[in-house]
């Protein structure tokens, strides 16, 4: 079976594409390379071989593009739909890119795909929550006022979807609200690596360790929490990508066709406490500082995710600690190597 991953050789795409692989799904990788290198499709290729993993330069925003992508490969039996632009913070200064691109390249894909009936997953996020009445949060718990456009966007995506499934009962779609994904592959040989400066906390906190970057900023420690920094519900990427392949196995076989599913541990950390972990994995400390609070961050957030497990019998296989000791190996493998030092 053929599986479209937009997004594909972005940070989580490329780890979806080692657990489609290893259940024997041909993948197709579509990326525009916005955030992304092409050196993540060699070593794709590297570690799983080439007979099954296709890279596809498109951009999902352009209709002509897309639909020469689904007349090239004209037998796609799913699409995980990644493409997306996803700092918060960018999102505050650039709205209308954020627009664009995530509910833009939105439409274009669903355009092309919804009278094909072909089962979609759709990268949501915890983000549609805002800060939540009640913790863990549940997927009843309702849409918040977003911290940022970025929020929006997803937001806006999970609306979409939801208005097309009730308008034609044939589409299946499934909606995965990621909490905080971090890690790497077991391999070292795929893991983060975004263009420029990271945005998110791990890949900064392994650029400081390493020695890349001088310190980490803790953003805000009076926060109204037990150390006063912010708590998040941390999923090792692997587990995540077991979630997407889950999913759409679900879809295939399932008889409905709208479904929601928190993906998160279920355990809130602080920034500390990450920062605490990290020091004893790599047993040195970690220079820090605290700054500013950065605008359009949710103070805490951390998931219910039984209907996860029991829908989906999904289990998340790693714990916190095995994340960032795989983030770690992969920030090594990324430092020795010169043809890796583009960012
Ligand atoms: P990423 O930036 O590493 O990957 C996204 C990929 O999409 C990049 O390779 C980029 O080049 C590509 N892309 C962007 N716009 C495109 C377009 N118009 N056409 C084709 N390709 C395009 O990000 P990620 O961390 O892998 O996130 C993947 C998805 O998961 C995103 O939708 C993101 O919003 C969502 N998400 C991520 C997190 C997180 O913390 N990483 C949390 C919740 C949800
Ligand atoms: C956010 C969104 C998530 C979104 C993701 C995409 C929320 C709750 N989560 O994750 O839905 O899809 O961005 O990028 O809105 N931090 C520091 N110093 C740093 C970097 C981060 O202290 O240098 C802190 C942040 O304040 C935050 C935590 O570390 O409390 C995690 O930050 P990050 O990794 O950027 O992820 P989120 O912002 O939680």
């Amino acid at each position: 079976m053929k599986i479209v991953i937009t997004g594909g050789l972005g940070y989580i795409g490329a780890h979806i594409c080692t657990v489609l692989n290893q259940k024997g799904y041909k993948v197709i990788l579509v990326d525009n390379l916005s955030n992304s290198f092409i050196k993540m499709y060699h070593q794709l290729i590297a570690l799983l071989g080439e007979e099954s993993i296709v890279f596809e330069k498109k951009d999902i925003t352009q209709s002509d593009e897309i639909k020469e992508l689904f007349q090239k490969h004209s037998d796609i039996n799913g699409v995980i739909h990644l493409a997306a632009l996803k700092s918060v913070n960018q999102s505050i200064t650039q709205p209308l890119s954020y627009y664009q691109n995530n509910v833009g390249g939105l439409i274009t894909l669903l355009s092309e795909i919804k009278s094909k009936n072909i089962p979609f997953i759709f990268s949501s996020s915890c983000t549609v929550y805002g800060q939540a009445d009640q913790l863990p949060i549940k997927e009843t718990s309702p849409f918040k006022s977003s911290f940022s456009p970025y929020g929006y966007t997803k937001q806006i995506g999970e609306l979409i979807i939801k208005d097309i499934v009730k308008s034609n009962d044939s589409f299946k779609a499934m909606c995965l609200r990621y909490f905080n994904p971090i890690g790497a592959h077991p391999s070292a040989m795929i893991g983060e690596w975004p263009i420029g400066e990271p945005q998110n906390l791990v890949p900064l906190m392994t650029q400081v360790g390493i020695g890349k970057r001088k310190e980490l900023k803790i953003f805000g420690d009076t926060y109204n929490t037990p150390d006063g920094t912010c708590i998040r519900d941390y999923i090792h990427v692997m587990d995540l990508a077991e979630a997407h392949v889950l999913g759409l196995e679900y879809l295939f076989s399932s008889n409905s066709n709208h479904y929601i599913y928190n993906v998160g541990l279920g355990k809130g950390v602080s920034v500390k406490e990450m920062i605490h972990r990290f020091e004893k994995i790599i047993e040195k400390p970690i220079r820090q500082k605290v700054s500013k609070i950065r605008e359009g961050d949710v103070p805490v957030a951390y998931a219910d995710a039984s209907k996860i497990k029991t829908q989906l019998s999904w289990q998340p296989k790693y714990s916190i600690d095995d994340a960032l000791l795989s983030a770690w190996k992969w920030e090594k493998q990324l430092h020795s190597h010169n043809d890796f030092q583009v960012s």
